[in-house]
């Protein structure tokens, strides 16, 4: 029983793993720290298969669980649907839940497609719920200040946007053909799964991009056939082997619609970079550096800084002044990867006690796709592509 007087709102979510539990453990610590207007209650989980979906609602402190998600439509007591499902579900679940009158968050790319995307941004334009997509990195205390620093003049005029995102959990070429690897569950490889992300920080940090030109490689181009486990570890059924038909490895040039360029490299092939989601971006007055693997931290180089002294310097993310940080704990304190999650959820629950949908939404998600068919379209023709807006 809750004493609580704030509005609940009922979550069903769709999928249990990797980000079923990130998911969940955002809403349960989201009223620990934070005071949203209203508050998550773990309704239901959906899976299909029904001893797993019930040993992870027992784990994760669901309610209740069931094998069919449709089933999640009906319910009166569930307000939010949250797709943690593949790429290939994500259409067909969040056009449904529009059209049941629920809230959305749906995991990142948007869709399989950009014409699916842009069905999508339809349903909950029709409906009028509120939606959001998880790019949930914009949410770290030290891109939120780069953010404020960018739009206070502080790096005066934008010259570049230099953005990686290294991993290496497929080099070895036993690793299992997954769904995170085959183009019908999917879409692309590293390109719409981890490029995705920096091409979401550059549109929250920089702007719009125009056009795109761009190169995709697969290392290995047969594998085990297999199923992820959750997390990025996965396990093969048996000897049979598959062709991976997505990108190992992408790579692209852009410029944005306030002349700035940009250059961006996603790779699950860059041996010893575990989660490298970096960048950097150069102004007229100064440049900053952020780096994941050390997320509390962005370096900050200002060319106003006196002669002599003027170099990289950085700044601990942790004081009550910085965005999202206060929420947490004293200065120095650090906070991880689940508070990406967490500061977003709190978006998300304004949003939907306002009755507006928070950036990003399914509008930022349609961007975002619309730059990665671009940059396949420009693989495949060997040219520069428009980005459509
Ligand atoms: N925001 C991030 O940083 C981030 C990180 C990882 C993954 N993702 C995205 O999250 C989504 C899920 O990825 P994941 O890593 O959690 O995958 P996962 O393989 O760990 O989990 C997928 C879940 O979906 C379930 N599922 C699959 N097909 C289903 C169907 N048809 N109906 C019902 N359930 C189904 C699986 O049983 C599993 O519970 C993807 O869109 C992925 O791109 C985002």
């Amino acid at each position: 029983m809750s004493n609580d007087s704030r509005r609940e709102v009922g979550i069903g979510m769709i999928g249990y793993k990797f980000m079923g539990k990130a998911h969940s453990h955002a809403y349960r610590d989201l009223p620990f720290f934070f005071d949203p207007q209203v508050v998550p209650r773990l309704r239901v989980i959906a899976g299909r298969d029904d001893q797993g979906v019930q040993a992870a609602a027992l784990k994760m402190g669901w309610q209740s669980f069931e094998t069919d998600w449709r089933k999640l439509l009906e319910r009166k007591d569930v307000d939010v649907i949250d797709i943690v499902t593949p790429n290939n579900t994500h259409a067909e679940m969040a056009m449904a839940a529009a059209k049941a009158g629920k809230h959305i968050i749906c995991e990142k790319p948007l869709a399989m497609s950009l014409d699916e995307a842009q069905k999508m941004v339809q349903a909950v334009e029709e409906a009028g719920v509120v939606h959001m997509i998880c790019h949930n990195y914009r949410f770290a205390p030290a891109v939120q200040l780069a953010k404020q620093l960018i739009e206070s003049g502080k790096l005066g005029r934008i010259y570049h946007i230099r953005a990686t995102y290294l991993q290496d959990w497929i080099m070895d070429p036993s690793f299992p053909l997954s769904w995170r690897l085959r183009k019908d569950t999917t879409g692309t490889g590293a390109l719409g799964d981890i490029g995705a992300h920096i091409i979401d920080l550059a549109r929250f940090l920089i702007g719009e991009f125009t056009e795109v030109t761009g190169m995709m490689e697969t290392f290995i181009r047969e594998r085990p056939i297999g199923e992820m486990n959750g997390g990025l570890s996965a396990t093969s059924s048996g000897n049979e082997m598959g062709t991976v038909d997505v990108d190992d490895a992408s790579a692209f040039l852009a410029r944005f619609d306030n002349g700035a360029l940009g250059v961006f490299e996603a790779t699950r092939f860059a041996g010893g970079n575990r989660n490298g989601n970096r960048f950097e971006i150069n102004g007229e007055k100064g440049s900053i550096r952020w780096d994941l693997e050390n997320m509390n931290l962005l370096r900050v180089y200002f060319s106003d800084d006196e002669p002599g002294l003027q170099g990289f310097r950085t700044i601990n993310c942790t004081e009550e002044t910085h965005p999202y940080a206060g929420a947490y704990w004293p200065s120095g304190h650090i906070i991880g990867y689940e508070h990406t999650f967490i500061n977003l959820f709190s978006e998300f629950m304004n949003g939907i006690a306002e009755g507006r949908s928070p950036n990003p939404n399914f509008y930022d998600g349609f961007r975002n796709q619309a730059v990665l068919a671009a940059v396949e379209q420009s693989v495949r023709d060997k040219s520069w592509a428009r980005v459509q807006s």
